[in-house]
């Protein structure tokens, strides 16, 4: 009988809780650790074991055999419980129906109209800074990204108190991740964080349900995605309220948090890079005329706030963890695979590899000059691969683009004194700014 091989195991785990400790205490550096131990290699988060693949090509099979490795395994479990059965969320068989039904709302001649919305909450967000007057730059930048998603998927939802259910949503999101780390049974004990957990999904559901009311009601018919699916039919049939509420949930969750992150990121290496902040000044100030809001055709003549947004999309992937689950039995770089074993590939990890993006804490934006972030050389994967791919990084790099550009137009930013910056896994909690007003610089050089 020959010897089966199986993946080395990462050390440290834990009696009952495996790894679970060591994800919610330092997620990033944990992941970090694992490649020391192989291509491949085995994690418990308590009873379950999981496969985390670190090399890239396994990672590229990985995420481009989605019928092998389905959606599925801890995190999206955990995400499907709170979200619904969604684009994001939704096994193989459903997704290539779903992927069909919401593909047309990001075609590409769609982004110029999202472009305008984009443009126009950047501007008022930026509009209600006064000089000197520091911000708590994540909700703003969170502020500026709800917004957008919910005017372009959306259309106007006038009765929708985006703060309420932002606050909603950050609770939510958070609690996702910390479920995902403890044993099921705890969920039902009567704790603050499950009530909390429990009061923000139900928050969000009953916002989301008025949202789809309010649109019928009223008969919009507009470009965005929800007048699309309410009058979408397949055969016949039309999409019922919770289908509708499921997709709704997934594109909430899909277009806030990510931007939102990438935003606040970039504004936090921009001032801890003076070399980077002058030339992106100067390019801001030769394209954007006395500090306007940045328009969709001024895209191209953005090539380095371009750059930026992809080097902080390598940096703090804020997809950072995707996990899959086996729907036969198969094998990755010669270890067998049990049909249902959970996989996780992730981003970070990739991104933050020495050997292939060579000294990879440094912030330099001229690593991917002549490069998009949506490209497919599989060293650089912050939207994912293959069919499960985000269906909007376009939009998602365009808004990132856009809103950087303004903000920076107008606004210089510096660290609040005494500001202490957590990477709360890839949020920047705590990182406070200080706008001050600029003036724009005279040369013309980039
Ligand atoms: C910088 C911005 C963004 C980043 C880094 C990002 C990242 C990702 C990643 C990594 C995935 C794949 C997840 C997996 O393979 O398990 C994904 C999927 C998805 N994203 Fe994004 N995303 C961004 C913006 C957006 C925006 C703005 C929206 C909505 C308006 C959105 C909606 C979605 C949806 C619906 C999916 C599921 C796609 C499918 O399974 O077919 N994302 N995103």
């Amino acid at each position: 009988m020959g010897m089966v091989r199986t993946a080395p195991q990462a050390p440290g785990a834990l009696p009952l809780l495996g790894h679970g400790l060591a994800l919610r205490r330092d997620p990033l550096a944990f992941m970090m650790s694992l490649p020391a131990h192989g291509d491949l290699v085995q994690i418990r988060v308590g009873p379950v074991r999981a496969l985390v693949v670190c090399d890239p090509g396994l990672v590229q099979r990985v995420l481009t055999d989605d019928r092998t490795f389905d959606k599925g395994g801890l995190l999206i479990e955990r995400v499907r419980e709170g979200l619904g059965n969604g684009l994001g969320t939704c096994p193989h068989g459903d997704h290539r129906r779903q992927r069909r039904l919401t593909q047309p709302a990001f075609h590409a001649q769609r982004i110029p109209a999202y472009a305008e919305v984009m443009t126009r909450e950047a501007a008022r967000a930026v509009d209600g800074w006064t000089h000197g007057r520091d911000i708590d730059v994540l909700p703003v930048m969170q502020e500026i990204a709800a917004r957008t998603t919910m005017a372009t998927m959306f259309a106007d939802t006038p009765g929708t108190d985006t703060t309420a259910v932002l606050e909603s949503f950050n609770v939510f999101s958070h609690g996702i991740y910390q479920r995902m780390l403890l044993p099921h049974p705890l969920d039902r004990l009567p704790l603050p964080a499950n009530r909390r957990y429990d009061q923000a999904r139900a928050h969000l559901h009953k916002a989301i349900g008025a949202i789809i009311a309010d649109h019928r009601a009223r008969g919009v018919q507009g470009a965005d995605l929800l007048s699309m699916l309410l009058t979408t039919s397949e055969n016949g049939q039309r999409l019922t309220d919770d289908e509708i509420a499921d997709q709704v949930m997934s594109f909430f969750f899909g277009g806030i948090e990510t931007v939102a992150a990438t935003l606040a990121w970039a504004l936090h290496e921009i001032a801890r890079h003076p070399q980077v902040e002058q030339r992106l000044h100067a390019e801001v100030d030769a394209v954007l005329p006395a500090g306007a809001p940045a328009t969709f055709d001024l895209l191209p003549r953005l090539a380095y706030t371009g750059r930026i947004v992809t080097e902080i999309l390598r940096l703090y992937p804020p997809g950072w963890l995707l996990t899959r689950i086996t729907t036969t039995p198969t094998d990755l770089d010669g270890y067998p695979i049990a049909k249902g074993a959970t996989v996780v590939c992730s981003p970070y990890l990739i991104h933050h590899h020495p050997d292939l993006h060579p000294d990879p804490e440094r912030f330099d934006p001229d690593r991917w000059m002549g490069q998009s972030a949506t490209g497919r050389n599989g060293l650089l994967i912050p939207f994912g691969g293959g069919a499960r791919k985000c269906i909007a990084d376009t939009f998602g790099v365009t808004e990132a683009t856009l809103a950087l550009a303004t903000i920076t137009a107008r606004w210089r930013l510096t660290h609040t004194p005494g500001t202490d910056v957590t990477p709360a896994l890839v949020n920047p909690r705590g990182l406070h700014m200080r706008p001050t007003t600029r003036e724009p610089t005279r040369t013309r050089t980039m």
